[in-house]
């Protein structure tokens, strides 16, 4: 295809920033493709498109619908879908077999999972199938109920360690790239020097080798709780309302449909 490969992405490490957002849904992939390098089809979606409260209410049948409808909405971004919670973590055959069935049943370019050292084995096995593997260190939402809530990483010289072992993990076992959640800016610059695959942050540093935030955050349609680390550049949210009040008022008033919007009994030009 002529879209951009998981291969091209792992070159751009040190190079101009990787422009990357999530997408779910067939409009929003054809209005970002033509900005971004990378759409990712993220579990968020069960929070911020299903109303779940975690990204554990996520499913593989969830998750391959919404890539099929990214990947129909986008000719040029590489495309890579989360794979959800409870769909790899049990053993590397679990881990490739789903991974297989998403590319397979969506044609997107590469998969991504959280986790480091404990997940090396899935990216390694996701790999030598043949599929490209995306990491996820840092903050990982589908832990949030293991770790007690969202839990900002790089505080403690412990978790430094882990960190960089985790970077490290990654790196050594395959993945093309590696997002970076919810970590002490200082540390994620030192994590993105430290390896040789590019960095993706969200609420981790500029120094990244690329960027990404959930669609709906950054163009202000979330609903619940905005995390610090996102930035609206649009108030959707105020657009959609302001266009259901005035939808409901000319309805209860009767003035739509105007003339413009209902089909005389004989067809023109105008009215179809
Ligand atoms: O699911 C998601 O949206 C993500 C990104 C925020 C990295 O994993
Ligand atoms: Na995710």
């Amino acid at each position: 295809s002529g879209r951009i490969s998981a291969d091209a992405i792992r070159r751009r490490k040190g190079g101009v920033p990787i422009v990357s957002l999530t997408a779910y849904t067939y409009p929003v992939a054809r209005l970002l493709d033509p900005h971004v390098d990378l759409l990712l089809v993220g579990d968020s979606v069960a929070m911020v498109l299903h109303g779940h409260t975690t990204t554990l209410g996520a499913s593989l049948e969830m998750m391959i619908a919404h890539g099929q409808a990214v990947m129909r909405g986008s000719t040029r971004a590489c495309v890579v879908v989360d794979m959800p919670a409870g769909s790899y973590e049990t053993s590397t055959a679990e881990a490739v077999a789903s991974a297989r069935r998403i590319v397979e049943e969506t044609g997107c370019q590469a998969v991504k999972l959280e986790g480091g050292v404990d997940m090396a084995g899935q990216i390694a096995a996701i790999v030598a199938s043949g599929i490209p593997v995306m990491g996820h260190i840092g903050l990982q939402p589908q832990s949030v109920e293991k770790d007690g809530g969202y839990k900002i990483k790089g505080r403690t010289e412990d978790n430094v360690a882990t960190l960089f072992r985790d970077a490290e993990a990654v790196e050594k076992a395959g993945a093309f790239s590696v997002v970076i959640e919810g970590t002490v800016e200082s540390v994620a610059a030192d994590l993105t020097r430290a390896v040789a695959i590019p960095t993706i942050g969200i609420g981790a540093s500029r120094d990244c080798d690329g960027q990404i935030l959930v669609i709906d955050d950054m163009v202000g349609l979330t609903v619940d709780r905005v995390p610090k680390f996102v930035k609206e550049y649009a108030h959707l949210r105020d657009v959609v309302s302001d266009a259901a009040a005035r939808y409901a008022a000319e309805v209860r008033d009767r003035a739509f449909p105007g003339p413009d919007h209902v089909f005389a009994a004989t067809p023109d030009k105008d009215n179809v």
